[in-house]
């Protein structure tokens, strides 16, 4: 495919596109946010680059044109309602996520789903190739378009390709039960950059390469036959830590958090959870925890409270109905237990909130809670610490957070350990101001020299460095 003379010399393909399309039941059309931390962390590499990030627009049987937003071009991809089903919801989400994600959940795999994601990561990359300029350099993101590197490569081999895995790479002894793992482990090595989150998942990919795809492996790197070589390596990824520290003090957003606080009944400690609704993300052992701690009195109910906001996620996906139906039934029982007249000491909400809203609630929070059981990164965790700057907050985080080998001045947690978390949740709240300070001024130290622009800095460099 020839390049076309006006493409775009960077581009970003991730499954989503920063902007939701929705339309709501009088048929008004909106564009809002999508969720999820790809979009948070990309949306200022776009601004500052420039552009075209192609994706889906998130609105099934809907085709709509390219636009300009925030500087950059938008190129939207549409997908079939069916499309939406086998490629997203089944192959994407109930077969890649649950097995990458330790299979927290069962796996499903299903021929049809595959045939789908075959279907759409070719499109992807045929869209990728009529947008990208002649000797482009184009990002690919995430486990929905693992296909798409070698894919692109064929059709336009005058391209730099890098490829980053937002989510965790599994042990190869779990990646070996995919079906199709031949034909992912090949989409993905038509990169000449694939990044990954942590040192463990460049490994796996690693160890993958030369035991499975009979590929000769020289340090980080793999061979290709046709003398290219592609590299594997961790780029721990990261926010814009000052924009989200100038937005929690910004006076509009301290009133909103003086007024949460009263509303919540001004208690003495606050601990926050905050989350996708996703089962990788421990909320069943989380909110057991606190529902002991409240019950047996070692949490007292009415000085504390721990609020936990849930953004409402792949909701046609069973195992994420089921995870929603629980969460609620568990809320509920434990409020009706332990609830002073007047005041709930879980408050719970599945919705989504604006930026301000969630610095908001960063500011007031003594104790930030994040026990994933799994999860590649988890950047709800930097943005606590970016928006803290009180040293006296607190951060929990599980050990099997991405983020846990860089904020190791956490208080950290194995999720699975229900008594282990109580404690240490226990002692967040109660260590001395002393300890809490320490550990938070150097969490603050690597979040603001790990930012956001760091992370692609140093992933385009290396990309632009590739060659055979
Ligand atoms: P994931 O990518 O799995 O969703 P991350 O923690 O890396 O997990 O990123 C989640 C992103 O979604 C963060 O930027 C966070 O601020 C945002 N977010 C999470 N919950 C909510 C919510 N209830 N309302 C608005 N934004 C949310
Ligand atoms: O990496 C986490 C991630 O899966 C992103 O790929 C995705 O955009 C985000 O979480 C939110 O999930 P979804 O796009 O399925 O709503």
């Amino acid at each position: 495919m020839d390049a076309p003379s006006d493409g775009a010399s960077f581009v970003v393909v991730a499954n989503r596109l920063p902007v939701d399309r929705t339309t709501d039941d009088e048929g008004e059309v909106s564009w809002r946010t999508s969720p999820g931390g790809l979009v948070t962390a990309l949306e200022p590499v776009m601004r500052r680059n420039g552009g075209a990030w192609v994706g889906w627009h998130g609105a099934p049987d809907e085709k709509v044109e390219a636009f300009e937003h925030d500087g950059f071009q938008v190129v939207p991809v549409p997908l079939t309602a069916d499309e939406v089903e086998e490629y997203y919801e089944g192959f994407s989400n109930a077969t890649l996520w649950p097995l990458y994600h330790d299979a927290v959940a069962f796996p499903e795999f299903h021929r049809e789903w595959w045939d789908a994601y075959v279907v759409v990561n070719k499109r992807f990359a045929e869209r990728a190739a009529e947008v990208a300029g002649e000797g482009a350099t184009v990002w690919v993101q995430d486990y929905q378009l693992q296909l798409v590197p070698q894919m692109l490569r064929a059709l336009r081999p005058d391209l730099k390709i890098g490829f980053f895995l937002h989510i965790p790479f599994p042990p190869v002894e779990l990646f070996l039960q995919l079906p199709w793992r031949r034909q992912v482990l090949e989409g993905l090595l038509g990169a000449d950059l694939v990044g990954f989150q942590t040192a463990g998942g460049a490994a796996n990919f690693l160890r993958l390469s030369r035991n499975n795809a009979e590929r000769k492996v020289k340090g980080d790197a793999v061979e290709m036959p046709d003398g290219r070589l592609s590299r594997a390596r961790a780029f721990p990824i990261s926010i814009d830590a000052q924009s989200f520290n100038d937005m929690a003090n910004d006076p509009e957003v301290i009133k909103q958090s003086e007024a949460l606080l009263e509303e919540i009944g001004n208690p003495e400690i606050v601990f926050l959870g905050v989350d996708r609704l996703d089962y990788t993300k421990g909320l069943r052992q989380r909110i057991r925890a606190f529902g002991e701690l409240f019950e047996s009195g070692q949490l007292d109910p009415s000085k504390t409270v721990f609020i936990q906001v849930a953004t409402p996620s792949r909701e046609r996906v069973e195992e994420y109905r089921k995870l929603r139906d629980d969460i609620d039934l568990l809320v509920g029982r434990i409020n009706s237990h332990t609830a002073d007249l007047g005041r709930d000491p879980i408050v719970y909400r599945h919705a989504s909130f604006g930026r301000d809203m969630m610095a908001a609630m960063y500011r007031i929070a003594d104790v930030m809670v994040v026990t994933p059981l799994r999860d590649g990164m988890n950047l709800v965790a930097k943005e606590y610490i970016a928006c803290h700057d009180d040293p006296e907050g607190a951060l929990v985080l599980s050990e099997f957070a991405g983020a846990a080998h860089e904020l190791k001045q956490a208080y950290m947690v194995n999720p699975y350990d229900i008594n282990g978390m109580k404690d240490t949740l226990l002692k967040a709240a109660a260590d001395s101001p002393a300890n809490r300070r320490r550990r938070m001024r150097a969490l603050r130290k690597q979040v603001f020299t790990h930012t956001i622009d760091k992370w692609a800095d140093d992933f385009l460099t290396e990309l632009r460095g590739t060659g055979h």
